[in-house]
């Protein structure tokens, strides 16, 4: 099968080399993908990914006989309507359906009517109105800009004044049309967990659970990011977690869409908070996590091709998917600046020279020098190995091979 990969991230990456080991798999083409996938397959790093037209012509030009989306993008761009429309075979929601991740007004609808728990939450498009409605809320204040807005759209603040100067600016066009409408909603107060899953219309199946590691610094110190790092299997679980969140979440949710005549097929990432009152969803994404997938999925011992094939003709195995128990540790490394204004051009040396660990491009791009920093986030180092603590010891090992200027990363992955 030829295979067409939209993104070009380290999720991609990872996704890309998975679909590589697909006996299945005849070529691999990524739009725009990076350096690392380049090395699997054709990259075309000047199409767009939301460009439609530029895919759907490209998908007809290669023979392409399934295209995969990485980010969400594209998928609220209307990319799978288009590949609809042109017979190309896609795995992906639909426009109306990625509304569960790019509409959160849309998304709170179907959690109500499918009976999910989740903050409560109100919508507003007049600033007066949420202003009100703040004022007589109780703090801390959750303010969210409807549409996608790159990770930036939700203010959690304990001051009055913020959130409503917040919701304002929102609503004055602050995110252009993806804050014209703001969610209010009630604070979630626990630990976060995200649970991954495939789904194909009317199941689900689960991936093996990940944690993540938002914060720069060490110690959960410092400001937010993408993600510096990831392990997996994830320990201090809920019991059944994954199950549950199936079961009570997302085959609810696929009930009501289907009802509404919107069938979701495609991955979603189902955000949870553990609160006291138990497991409440926070958001949904139709994609996979970001650095996540790339400790799942080289731990997954099926096809990935097959697993996607029979997720778009809407027969995905009942029985759960087959793991290794391997462990797998994610370090990124990230650019100088990185994430206010993380600056690109330094040449990466080293990866020629790692061997047990597995790299994962991110932010890079290849130049006649070499491969030179190219984004924030540059590259995910993997160690594998039979417990944690082993597979820590691979990534950080590597880690020390890699050089470039100003390089970043935590010491603390997979250690708290
Ligand atoms: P979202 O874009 O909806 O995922 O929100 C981004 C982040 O804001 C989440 O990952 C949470 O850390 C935080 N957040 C969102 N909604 C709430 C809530 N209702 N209560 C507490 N934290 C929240
Ligand atoms: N790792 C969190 C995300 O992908 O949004």
């Amino acid at each position: 099968m030829n295979v067409m990969l939209i993104g070009g991230g380290g999720r991609e990456h990872a996704m890309g080399w998975k679909l590589r080991q697909s006996p299945r798999l005849t070529n691999l083409l990524s739009i725009p993908g990076n350096p690392g996938l380049a090395q699997l397959g054709a990259v075309f790093p000047d199409i767009d990914p939301t460009d439609v037209e530029a895919i759907c012509d490209l998908a007809i030009a290669n023979a392409i006989d399934l295209v995969v989306v990485g980010p969400e993008a594209p998928l609220a761009a209307g990319l799978i309507d288009a590949l609809d429309a042109a017979g190309i075979r896609a795995f992906g929601p639909t426009r109306d359906a990625a509304r569960l991740e790019s509409s959160k007004a849309f998304s709170k609808d179907i959690m109500q009517r499918a009976g999910i728990a989740t903050a409560k939450a109100a919508t507003f498009t007049d600033a007066d109105e949420a202003a009100a409605y703040l004022a007589q809320a109780t703090p801390p204040y959750v303010v969210k800009a409807d549409g996608l807005a790159a990770g930036k759209g939700v203010l959690v603040t304990e001051g009055l004044l913020a959130a409503q100067g917040w919701a304002r600016s929102c609503i004055a066009g602050h995110f252009g049309p993806a804050g014209e409408t703001v969610v209010v909603e009630e604070f979630l107060d626990g630990r976060e967990v995200s649970v991954f899953m495939l789904c194909d219309g009317v199941k689900a199946i689960g991936l093996e659970p990940a944690r993540d590691y938002k914060r720069l610094l060490d110690g959960a110190r410092g400001p937010n990011t993408g993600g510096m790092g990831s392990y997996s299997p994830a320990i201090d679980l809920p019991e059944n977690l994954v199950e549950t969140t199936i079961n009570d979440v997302a085959l609810p949710v696929l009930r009501v869409m289907e009802q509404d005549g919107i069938v979701f097929k495609g991955f979603l990432y189902v955000g949870l908070m553990l609160t006291a009152d138990g497991p409440k969803v926070v958001e949904f994404n139709c994609r996979l996590g970001d650095p996540e997938t790339q400790v799942v999925l080289p731990r997954l011992e099926e096809d990935f091709l097959t697993l996607i094939d029979q997720a778009i003709d809407g027969n995905l195995p009942t029985e759960p998917l087959t793991w290794s128990k391997d462990a797998c540790v994610n370090v990124v490394l990230a650019a100088p600046g990185y994430p206010e204004s993380p600056e690109t051009g330094y040449p990466v040396r080293g990866l020629e020279s790692i061997e047990d660990a597995i790299i994962f491009h991110a932010g890079t791009t290849l130049t006649t020098d070499g491969v030179v920093t190219g984004g924030g986030r540059v590259v995910n180092v993997v160690g594998t190995g039979p417990t944690v603590e082993a597979a820590r010891g691979v990534a950080y090992r590597a880690i020390d091979k890699i050089r470039f200027t100003g390089k970043q990363n935590r010491t603390d992955i997979a250690t708290n």
